[in-house]
């Protein structure tokens, strides 16, 4: 592991550019041919769905195949430019104007309390429902009783967890939890929450899954119920342009933020957006990683298939794999791969990686601005997330503190050295009150 400092991070990023992908013009016509394909496909399955829709439900949910509309909702304001602006051929012929009506959104007074035909209804999937308020799952580490005593009346620190994408809490009580120190378990609590639409949070069936909704909620269900006056923030990955909003919001209260390979690609306003999808879901048929990525971001109803096909059968799937494995658990990881319906995924993954991008310039000069202390943390093996996005904080904003951990990548710069990543947190809490001390 090592501190970045600003002059370190040129050679960094010439080492660890992700160029090495075949680029012969077999690969590229291949390549093209087989995203023709795909459009194709993908506009077919918009036909197929409308009327599978129709028949299950009798109304087809809008979808992104159309033009954006002119006068635009306020809802669809907040939506990321790369929903609408995904390229096809087949759009671009026009094709896909006339296949769904865009349907005024309307306002149902709420969540609308039941699965869709194409998600699953299991009872774990739809318990969410049955709560009135519609909260997120939270899961809170309280200090214990004897350790307050112990810590001799330091007051409580507050924490909050967010995890990435097609992840929930878990990511962090399986990991952190388990291994923080005897003194910080005296004054501080930890909450991990599920973020909407994945684990076991609301799922609502038309949601948007906006960052302005992702905030709002996490406002609803801790910052208001805990009256937290004063917490640090710590996310991984999609997580952390959550994490910017909320600290943005809450300068005042915010201590510190810690993010865990944040998705940070500087560009203008207008391209950020695309910028993102581009190079976290660029369309290449290798890696094979970055394939399946591509593909569950630029096809909508393909992607829905993918989600039908797994997510609606989750059960059946983990029972093959426990037979196969012959464990009787599965690891926390690929359990929580299921636990999200292809809407709140799609638009996550549109509405908050992408779309959020454009704003976290923003947030970081708030931020810097009102003196927060700012740590990234990323492995220089992260294969999802460019470690270039950290060197950028680092080379725009000085301030922020960057930690490389080496031969780690995008999971393991945390699974596998869960004690050292604790630590490092706790260095990082306990330094935020003293702006001067080092996090090492
Ligand atoms: C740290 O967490 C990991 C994962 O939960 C666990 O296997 C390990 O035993 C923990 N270490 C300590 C010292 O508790």
């Amino acid at each position: 592991m090592y501190v970045l400092s600003s002059t370190y991070s040129i050679r960094v990023e010439v080492e660890y550019g992700r160029e090495n992908v075949p680029q012969t013009s077999t690969y590229a016509f291949l390549s093209s041919i087989i995203f023709l394909f795909l459009d194709f496909i993908d506009t077919l399955l918009c036909f197929i769905y409308r009327y599978l829709d129709e028949f299950f439900e009798g109304k087809a949910p809008h979808c992104y195949c159309k033009k954006r509309r002119e006068q635009v909702g306020e809802e669809e304001i907040e939506l990321s430019e790369t929903l609408y602006g995904r390229k096809s051929v087949f759009r671009k012929m026009g094709f896909l104007g006339f296949t769904r009506k865009w349907k005024e959104c309307e306002k149902t007074g709420g969540v609308q309390r039941k699965n869709r035909w194409s998600d699953c209804g299991c009872e774990s999937c739809v318990s969410w429902m049955k709560n009135d308020e519609k909260k997120l799952h939270v899961v809170v580490r309280e200090p214990s009783q004897d350790s307050i005593k112990a810590s001799r009346g330091n007051p409580i620190e507050n924490v909050i967890f967010l995890h990435g994408f097609i992840s929930s809490s878990s990511f962090w009580t399986e990991t952190v939890f388990h291994n923080i120190s005897e003194s910080v378990k005296g004054n501080y609590r930890l909450i991990a929450v599920d973020l909407l639409g994945f684990g076991k949070s609301p799922k609502p069936r038309d949601g948007f899954y906006t960052l302005r909704e992702h905030l709002d909620i996490i406002e609803k269900s801790v910052i208001a119920p805990f009256d937290l006056k004063s917490f640090h923030l710590v996310a991984h990955s999609m997580g952390c342009t959550i994490a910017f909003a909320v600290a943005a919001k809450y300068t005042k209260s915010v201590k510190s933020v810690t993010l865990v390979a944040p998705p940070y690609l500087p560009s203008s306003k207008d391209e950020a957006s695309f910028t993102v999808l581009n190079r976290l879901a660029e369309r290449r048929l290798w890696p094979p990683l970055l394939f399946a990525s591509s593909f569950m971001s630029w096809y909508e109803h393909l992607g829905r298939c993918v989600c039908f096909f797994i997510c609606r059968n989750h059960r059946i799937w983990e029972s093959t794999l426990k037979l196969l494995t012959r464990k009787r658990e599965l690891h926390f990881m690929i359990m929580d791969l299921t636990k999200h319906t292809h809407r709140s995924a799609w638009h996550s993954m549109h509405n908050v990686i992408c779309g959020g991008a454009k704003y976290i310039d923003d947030y970081l000069n708030t931020l810097i601005k009102h003196g927060i202390k700012i740590c990234v943390i990323q492995g220089d093996q992260d294969d999802v997330i460019p470690l270039k996005c950290s060197i950028n904080i680092k080379m725009k904003f000085p301030d922020a503190k960057v930690l490389i951990i080496t031969n780690a990548g995008h999971i393991t710069v945390i699974l596998g050295r869960e004690k050292e990543f604790t630590q490092s947190l706790e260095r990082i809490w306990s330094s935020s009150a003293d702006t001067n001390a080092l996090v090492e």
